[in-house]
């Protein structure tokens, strides 16, 4: 009896179910010797729950799983957790080899920059394109662009309204968005100087970073998105419209530049010319060794530091005020250390040394993790990260 076209079909649906559900039960993979949860080592979905309906609680519940297995644990289908902070160094130090997660990296759109550029060595080249704007020299030249900022910041809030209460959070986040975008544009949205610190361009900054997680497990929304009309999309999403206003402005900057590279010399905001990350992205000191960027890849990079620059500092500034104010022994310290570094006489000393305050901040930037996530990468083959067993 020939097949006919419906029975075929109902044939291959059944065939489909049958696989699907052996691939499920069975546990396939090298990473199988791994403990972990059962679920976990089959879908990904596991972990979207702590993710999207747990609202990130995925990193406490990381924790919890380690109590549970040990210290390396199988928390995905092609995924393993260390607790151990001695691997930290080999999987995400600057000389890691390992290729980056393109489930994770690429869930913040930012594939041709030095954060999201998955092969390793991109990554690098970029970093070394971008590394004599980080400088000690450098930052020092443009230490008066931070100290304007940060004092601005002191009269917004000395000039506070005392009967309502003022957001810190907001405030930090206002400051440290625009002193990034001073050191690495030479100009600034100024939203230091928004009434309530809630500046249109901040709160995109701060939607895009719980977008991500829709993003993550629903590419397609992001494909969706770029399709419709950004009239419809900002009617949809109130935020947008910070986001299309900082696209719309760093695409039109560079828009200039790319015209007319002049402009990249007489961009300068004070007595000195300042140099920006386009100074260096657009002309490479070494041009056998680094290529000149798209447009794009100029973008991709522009976001990349507006997010590394704003958020994450605005945080480690709120969670370490926070702690300082809750802990009179931290405060005494902090102050008998300043009151010594800087005399009542104001005479010019220069940057002394703190090195309490130093240790302090160190010490938070560790503790402060700004996203909600864990960085994966990728690994081939057999490494071996922690003594004893090979992954
Ligand atoms: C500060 O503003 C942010 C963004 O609007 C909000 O999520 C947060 O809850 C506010 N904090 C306080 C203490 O009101
Ligand atoms: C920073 O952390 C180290 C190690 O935990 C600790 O010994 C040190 O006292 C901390 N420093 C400050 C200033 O909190
Ligand atoms: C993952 O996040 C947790 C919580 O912040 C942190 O303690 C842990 O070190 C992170 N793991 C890695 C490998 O970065």
């Amino acid at each position: 009896m020939p097949l006919s076209a419906l029975n075929l079909l109902w044939l291959s649906l059944g065939l489909y179910i049958v696989f699907a559900t052996w691939n499920f039960l069975s546990n396939p993979g090298p990473l199988r010797k791994i403990p972990g949860p059962w679920l976990a080592a089959r879908t990904r979905w596991y972990r979207a729950y702590f993710d999207l309906i747990r609202d990130g609680g995925y990193l406490k519940h990381l924790q919890w799983l380690h109590t549970q297995y040990g210290p390396v644990v199988r928390v995905g289908p092609n995924e393993v957790h260390f607790s151990d902070p001695e691997v930290y160094d080999t999987i995400y130090g600057h000389r890691s080899t390992f290729t980056k997660d393109p489930f994770i990296y690429g869930a913040f759109k930012q594939d041709l920059s030095s954060f999201g550029f998955q092969n390793p060595h991109e990554a690098r080249k970029r970093r070394e394109m971008l590394s004599p704007l980080f400088s000690r020299r450098a930052i020092l030249k443009l230490e008066h662009a931070v100290q304007t900022r940060v004092s601005e910041l002191v009269t917004r809030l000395n000039t506070c309204d005392s009967s309502i209460p003022c957001n810190l959070s907001m405030a930090f986040r206002s400051a440290t968005l625009d002193i990034i975008t001073t050191y690495c544009f030479a100009q600034s949205f100024s939203t230091l100087s928004h009434p309530t610190f809630h500046h249109p361009i901040l709160l995109a900054i701060l939607s895009g970073v719980t977008t991500i997680w829709t993003f993550k497990y629903f590419p397609s929304i992001y494909i969706l998105a770029n399709l419709l009309p950004s009239w419809l999309m900002q009617r949809i999403a109130r935020l947008s419209k910070g986001y299309a206003q900082l696209i719309g402005y760093l695409s039109n900057h560079l828009d200039e530049i790319i015209a007319d590279p002049s402009k990249l010399e007489s961009n300068s905001a004070g007595p000195e010319q300042q140099e920006t990350i386009y100074s260096h992205l657009l002309n490479p000191i070494n041009l056998e060794k680094h290529d000149v960027p798209s447009k794009q890849s100029l973008l991709d990079e522009s976001m990349t530091l507006l997010g590394a620059g704003s958020e994450t500092t605005g945080n480690v500034v709120t969670s370490g005020v926070f702690r300082v104010l809750n802990n009179a022994r931290i405060i005494q310290r902090l102050q008998a250390e300043l009151d010594e570094a800087f005399p009542a006489d104001d005479s010019e000393t220069g940057m002394p040394k703190m090195s309490y305050q130093d240790g302090y901040q160190s010490n938070l930037s560790k503790l402060t993790w700004p996203a909600k996530t864990n960085f994966t990468l990728l690994m081939a083959g057999d490494v071996n990260l922690v003594s004893k067993s090979t992954v």
